[in-house]
């Protein structure tokens, strides 16, 4: 039985990857990787989502109203908060919630606020208790407001203690007496926990060092159906997303909720490179979700729009979008090497969506990314499996649809049930290249597939179940360069998308990664710069596995294997021969197992408990040079002869 052979470091000389598509679903983005606290921070809106005054709370039994066009903050932010106050004694003003809290630590939280009006005095900024009259910790901000003209103040808080839970809220208080009317205009209320590498604007620490843990190596963004938009002109556009925040108008997004574009492209850029990642850039290609397409004639400003967008990331500092991000702290040009044109153009618009990428919509860009951006792989949204226009969409006749100019690779999303991801095995043993753009196990096997609904976080069953199919990828990766979890992240108060790899709340005690993570961290902390063909006296099933080597660990030996069997507890005695391999050699075997027998048990954040255990052993190769080892029924292994 042979592993398909060959280099994976490709033309970019970088390993097979493991990576995530990034994209604001289950407020991923607001309300969970982006570390501001502050929930509707800028009283942004849209057609589909107003403006309201949600997640504010008065103090002192003050008025709220909202301001709306006259005299606004920027073009950007058109609407405001005005608080009236109503009690002739104390200070009046307004509680934010959060992001259905707020985690006070003592720690420094740095904030910022907008106010029109004249005001004499200070205001004060404070992090409180939402249960009890606690106050954690407050700050005294000297007025700086005018009549007519909007301040920005800013400040930094250190809470004198932690606060034993999150149901938490931030105040801005000033007393009324100092105004002339008791009336002030607030906007772009902010406030930022200390960020993943200290980053201005930048990553929520715990959550991006779950994902860093994972030893990941690529970031598909910004979508996903977030790149999309819903309609044609309400796309994610990336240059709504950059410079100051009083700039940034926010976006409509596709997942239920207005999104703040405090996480834009230069915030993504920087959050690869913090982790060290490779980037797949998603650039719209001229449909949205409700199947809106551009025309033909009407395409090239959008192809254009593209290339700027590929300028801003990787163009020199001295072109006119190099200079952009240059001129936003950034001079030296991100690596990029993949550029995916729109997403899932097969499903969105079917098939009018699907026939007129064929025809002219990724040709066009193709071939203008092409030629300006030679080195550049071009990933066409759609698979060699996908379905063509008009023919069925499943079953046996299924008519595979994309035709790939020469040069483009494809990207494929299978979210499936376990016993379809252990048929994905070998997908990929006869095909041209593609990524793995989107993967998971969401459905439980025998289940409705994708109408039916997801479980409730990645299970075991279905976590081995993926591993399978990744080895199955990952041993075709002379054509693969790399594999993409999707969605990655879930606030558990709200989410549209239950299976994911992590989950928290605004309470860090809740971060907790799913089964699927270790497996996936697993795979990733093992790579290969190339595969190397394997023979066996059995095949495949109920153990799948594949081999490689890496050639910056020394050369080091890889073996990676699953075990699918549900249907009996007998383990699997497993013989791994390296060719060359010597008695006495040795290699760590680290071996996932379910903890708790159930296999359609999860990692519940609200239980905190992991039910996976990993064990590692140091094997010496026998007399024969093999290592022998077993697997119980639904494990995941690696073996690795770098003692690292
Ligand atoms: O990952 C969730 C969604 O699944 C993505 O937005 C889309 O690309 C896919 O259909």
């Amino acid at each position: 039985v042979q592993s398909s052979g060959g280099n994976v470091t490709g033309k970019f000389g970088h390993p097979y990857g493991y990576g995530f598509l990034h994209e604001d679903i289950n407020n991923s983005g607001d309300g969970g990787i982006y570390a501001e606290l502050i929930q509707n921070r800028a009283f942004q809106y849209s057609k589909r989502f107003p403006v309201s005054t949600a997640h504010y709370f008065p103090v002192n039994g003050a008025k709220f109203s909202i301001q709306n066009g006259t005299a606004p903050l920027s073009k950007a932010l058109p609407a405001s908060l005005r608080v009236t106050a109503t009690n002739k004694t104390g200070k009046a003003g307004f509680k934010n919630e959060g992001y259905w809290g707020i985690d006070v630590r003592q720690q420094k939280y740095t904030g910022s606020f907008w106010v029109k009006g004249a005001y004499n005095g200070s205001f004060t900024a404070a992090l409180e208790s939402n249960l009890t009259s606690d106050i954690f910790g407050s700050v005294e901000v000297k007025s700086k407001a005018v009549a007519n003209k909007w301040t920005e103040h800013t400040f930094e808080l250190v809470p004198e203690r932690d606060a034993p839970n999150s149901n938490n809220t931030f105040s801005i208080t000033f007393d009324p007496k100092g105004t002339k009317s008791g009336a002030l205009d607030f906007n772009l209320i902010s406030l930022f926990p200390p960020t993943y590498k200290n980053r201005k604007n930048g990553l929520r620490v715990d959550i991006a060092q779950a994902l860093a843990d994972m030893n990941p190596h690529f970031l598909r963004f910004p979508g996903g159906n977030m790149l999309e938009g819903l309609t044609n002109d309400t796309r994610w556009d990336w240059k709504d997303t950059l410079g100051p925040l009083n700039t940034r108008p926010g976006f409509q997004g596709t997942w239920g909720y207005q999104q703040t574009h405090g996480l834009g492209i230069m915030e993504y850029l920087e959050w690869a490179e913090d982790m060290n990642l490779q980037i797949v850039l998603g650039v719209w290609a001229g449909l949205a979700l409700d199947g809106g397409v551009t025309a033909k004639e009407d395409l090239q400003p959008f192809i254009d729009d593209a290339l700027d967008e590929i300028e801003f990331v990787s163009g020199p500092a001295n072109s006119t979008w190099g200079a952009r991000r240059a001129a936003l702290g950034h001079p030296e040009p991100f690596e990029l090497n993949y550029v995916e044109v729109g997403n899932e153009d097969w499903l969105a618009g079917f098939p009018g969506g699907w026939n007129s990428y064929r025809e002219y919509r990724f040709p066009m860009f193709f071939d203008a990314i092409t030629a300006a951006y030679p080195h550049i792989q071009v990933i066409a949204s759609g698979a060699s499996s996908d379905p063509a226009p008009g023919g069925p969409t499943t079953g046996p006749n299924k008519v595979n649809g994309l035709e790939f100019p020469k040069g483009a690779i494809g990207d494929y999303h299978p979210y499936r049930e376990p016993d379809d991801l252990v048929e994905e095995f070998n997908r990929f043993d006869n095909d041209i290249g593609h990524i793995i753009g989107e993967v998971a196990a969401t459905h439980v096997n025998g289940g409705i597939r994708w109408n039916g609904t997801l479980y409730k976080y990645p299970w075991w069953i279905g976590a081995v179940g993926e591993a399978v199919s990744l080895i199955g990828y990952e041993r075709n990766s002379d054509r693969i360069p790399g594999t993409f979890y999707a969605p990655v992240l879930k606030n558990v108060n709200r989410f549209q998308w239950p299976i994911t790899l992590l989950q928290y709340g605004a309470d860090p005690k809740l971060t907790t990664k799913a089964v699927t993570w270790y497996c996936w961290s697993l795979f990733a902390h093992h790579p290969i710069s190339s595969t190397l063909p394997t023979t066996s006296n059995s095949s495949y099933g109920p153990l799948y596995w594949g081999a490689g080597k890496d050639d910056k660990r020394s050369g080091a030996l890889v073996w990676k294997g699953a075990v699918f069997n549900t249907t009996n507890g007998v383990d699997v005695p497993v013989s791994v021969h390296f060719q060359g391999v010597t008695p006495g050699t040795k290699a760590n075997f680290t071996l996932l197992t379910n903890a708790v027998g159930d296999p359609y048990m999860y990692n519940d954040p609200f239980t905190g408990i992991n039910i996976v255990n990993t064990t590692t052993t140091l094997l010496s190769a026998g007399s024969s040079g093999a290592f022998e080892f077993s697997m119980p029924q639904l494990s995941v292994a690696v073996l690795d002869t770098d003692p690292a």
